[in-house]
C-alpha cells in the first residue's frame, strides 16, 4: 500500500521543499505511521522530539494538544496540524478555571496535569506528566498528596503503584474507558496463553486483569523484548497494526477501539496541510510561558 499512493510522493516532496518533518503518534495509521512520519512515539517521545527539531516546519500528525505542545517546546518554528479538530476527551473534560477552584479546595497541593489537556490548563498547573512517566513526576514532588487530572483513571492506576495521595477529577477517555473485565476474560478463554497490555487510561478493573500496563511506546517495548506469542493490546487500533509490521513472530489479536481523532488525520489533509502551510497552531502569549514550563519542568525529571 506504501509504495504506490500518490499522496505519500507528493508528501515526501512537499517535505523536502518546505524543510518539514512528520512527527506521528502511535495511534496514526499504518500509511502514515511507516509511509511518511520522520519520527513516531509515544507523547513523552514527540514532545521531546519536538524541542530538538532543527527543520523548520513541524508537522504534527496526532491531536491538537500533541500540536501545541510541540509549539510551546520549539516556538519558533511552524507547527502545522492537519486538521484543528482532531480534539480529546481528556483535554476537553477540564478548563483552566477548574483547576483554579480545586486549587481554592485543595490549598498547597501541587497539581501534575496529563500532556493531554490545553495550553490554558498546563499554565495553570505546577508540572506535565505523560502515561510514560506518571509515577515518575508524582514521586518527583515529594510531598504526600498531589492533585492529579483530568483522567481519573490514569490517577488511579498510579495511586496503585505508589504511597502519594492522589486526588482525582473526573475525566475519561473514551477510547480506553470502553474496555472491560469481561471482554479480557473472554480474550483469554478463547486465546489460551494469549499475553493482554493495556494502556493505563484503561479502567482499573481492566489494569488488574491485564499482564502488563503502560504507555503506547512502553506497550510496543514490551513487545519487542518479550516476544510473546499472541498478543491483544488493550489500546487504540492502529497501534496493533503499527506494531504487528515489526514483529512477524508474534500473533497480534485485535479487538480495540477507534479514537475519533486521531483518525481526523489523514494522508491527504497531510498533503494539504504541507501544500496551503495551514493549520498553524498559534499560543496565546499570555500563556506560553506558564504552559512551557510546565513541560520543560517534566522533561526535566531524570
Ligand atoms: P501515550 O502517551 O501512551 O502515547 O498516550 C497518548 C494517548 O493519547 C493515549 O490515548
Ligand atoms: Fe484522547 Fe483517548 Fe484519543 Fe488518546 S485515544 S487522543 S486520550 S480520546
Amino acid at each position: 500500500w506504501a509504495l504506490f499512493s500518490p499522496d505519500i510522493e507528493a508528501i515526501n516532496r512537499l517535505k523536502r521543499e518546505r524543510n518539514a518533518v512528520i512527527l506521528a503518534h502511535n495511534y496514526q495509521t499504518p500509511e502514515i505511521f511507516h509511509g511518511v512520519a520522520d519520527i513516531v512515539g509515544d507523547s513523552l517521545l514527540l514532545a521531546r522530539e519536538a524541542m530538538n527539531v532543527d527543520a523548520d516546519v513541524i508537522v504534527l500528525a496526532g491531536v491538537h494538544f500533541m500540536a501545541e505542545t510541540a509549539k510551546l517546546l520549539n516556538p519558533t518554528k511552524t507547527v502545522l496540524i492537519p486538521d484543528t479538530r482532531a480534539g480529546c476527551s481528556l483535554a476537553d473534560s477540564i478548563t483552566a478555571d477548574d483547576i483554579k477552584l480545586l486549587r481554592q479546595r485543595h490549598p498547597g497541593v501541587p497539581v501534575v496535569a496529563y500532556v493531554n489537556t490545553s495550553a490554558a490548563v498546563k499554565a495553570e498547573s505546577d508540572i506535565c506528566c505523560t502515561s510514560g512517566n506518571a509515577k515518575k513526576i508524582v514521586e518527583s514532588l515529594g510531598v504526600p498528596e498531589v492533585i492529579m487530572l483530568p483522567d481519573e483513571y490514569l490517577a488511579q492506576n498510579i495511586a496503585a503503584q505508589t504511597n502519594v495521595k492522589i486526588i482525582t477529577w473526573a475525566g475519561h477517555c473514551e477510547v480506553h474507558e470502553r474496555f472491560n473485565p469481561q471482554e479480557i476474560a473472554d480474550l483469554r478463554a478463547a486465546h489460551p496463553g494469549i499475553t493482554v497490555l493495556a494502556h493505563p487510561e484503561c479502567p482499573p478493573e481492566v489494569v488488574a486483569v491485564s499482564d502488563f500496563a503502560g504507555s503506547t511506546a512502553a506497550m510496543s517495548d514490551y513487545v519487542a523484548r518479550e516476544k510473546p506469542a499472541r498478543v491483544v493490546l488493550i489500546t487504540e487500533c492502529s497501534m496493533s497494526d503499527n506494531v504487528a509490521i515489526g514483529h512477524p513472530g508474534t500473533e497480534f489479536i485485535r479487538p480495540c477501539n477507534l479514537c475519533p481523532h486521531m483518525k481526523r488525520i489523514t494522508l491527504p489533509n497531510i498533503r494539504a496541510c504541507l501544500e496551503t502551510m495551514q493549520t498553524q497552531v498559534e499560543i496565546e502569549p499570555a500563556l506560553m510561558e506558564r504552559a512551557r514550563q510546565s513541560v520543560e519542568r517534566m522533561l526535566a525529571v531524570k
